[in-house]
C-alpha cells in the first residue's frame, strides 16, 4: 500500500507560488467565471494557438527537472526544502466536493510519452486525465472514466495542449457540483462532466508517469 499523505497543507514554498502568468494581480486566483464560483478563475487564453498565452520563458524554472525521480525518498518531511515528491504519487481525499481544488506544481520530463493524474472511488476512476506528447505523431489529452473494470467513451477535443517537455506546469483541478474543472498555467483547459456521481466516494488519487513534481496540496475555495 502505497503510504498515504492526509496532510492536505503541504508546505508550499512560497517561492515556488508567483502569481500565475496572465491570472492578473489576484492572488491565488482560482475558477473561471462560471455560474456561482469565485470570479478568480483564470479565463481562456483570448488568442488560441500561436502566440501563446504561457509565457514559460517567465515561469520559473524548478530545479532538478531532469534528475530521476528520488521514488526511494517517499514521503519527504513536510518542511524539508520540497524540490521533488516522488512520483508516482497517491493522496487520499475524504471524498471531493463542490470547491475542493487539487494543486499540483511539476516539471514534465525532458522525453515525455505521458502524465497521468487519475481520481479514484475505490476501484473505479472517476477521472482519468491523461496527456499523451506522441499519439501516432500527435498530442492530445485523453480524459475518461473506468468503471467497474471498463473505461468509458474517450473526450479528447482541445483547443490547446499546455504542456512542454521539460517546462514546469502549475495544474489546478477543481470539483464543482457538476464537473471536475482543469487549468493549467493559469488558464482554464477543459472540463469533465461527472460520471461517477456520487462524489463522496472519490477518496483518492494518484499522479503517474512522465512527470516530477514539486508540490501537490488540495485547498477548499470559500
Ligand atoms: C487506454 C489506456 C488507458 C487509458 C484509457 C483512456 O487505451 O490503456 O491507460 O488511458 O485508454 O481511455
Amino acid at each position: 500500500m502505497w503510504p498515504q499523505n492526509n496532510n492536505p497543507t503541504w508546505p508550499a514554498n512560497p517561492s515556488d507560488n508567483p502569481t500565475w502568468p496572465g491570472s492578473g494581480s489576484g492572488d491565488g486566483g482560482v475558477w473561471p467565471g462560471g455560474n456561482q464560483g469565485p470570479p478568480a478563475w483564470p479565463s481562456q487564453p483570448s488568442q488560441p494557438g500561436g502566440s501563446g498565452p504561457a509565457p514559460a520563458s517567465s515561469w520559473p524554472s524548478q530545479p532538478g527537472g531532469s534528475g530521476p525521480a528520488p521514488a526511494s525518498s517517499w514521503p519527504s518531511q513536510p518542511g524539508a526544502n520540497q524540490q521533488s515528491v516522488a512520483v508516482p504519487y497517491t493522496h487520499s481525499l475524504n471524498g471531493v466536493h463542490n470547491k475542493l481544488m487539487i494543486i499540483i506544481n511539476g516539471v514534465i520530463k525532458a522525453k515525455p510519452n505521458m502524465f497521468t493524474v487519475d481520481m479514484y472511488a475505490g476501484e473505479d476512476v472517476a477521472f482519468h486525465f491523461n496527456p499523451r506528447f506522441n499519439e501516432r505523431g500527435q498530442k492530445v489529452i485523453v480524459r475518461n472514466s473506468c468503471i467497474r473494470g471498463k473505461w468509458g467513451a474517450e473526450e479528447r477535443e482541445l483547443a490547446n495542449f499546455p504542456f512542454s517537455p521539460g517546462q514546469s506546469f502549475e495544474m489546478k483541478i477543481l470539483c464543482t457540483n457538476g464537473e471536475f474543472k482543469v487549468a493549467v498555467n493559469g488558464s482554464h483547459l477543459l472540463e469533465f462532466k461527472h460520471r461517477l456521481k456520487n462524489l463522496n466516494s472519490i477518496r483518492s488519487f494518484g499522479i503517474f508517469n512522465d512527470v516530477t513534481l514539486t508540490s501537490v496540496r488540495t485547498e477548499t475555495l470559500p
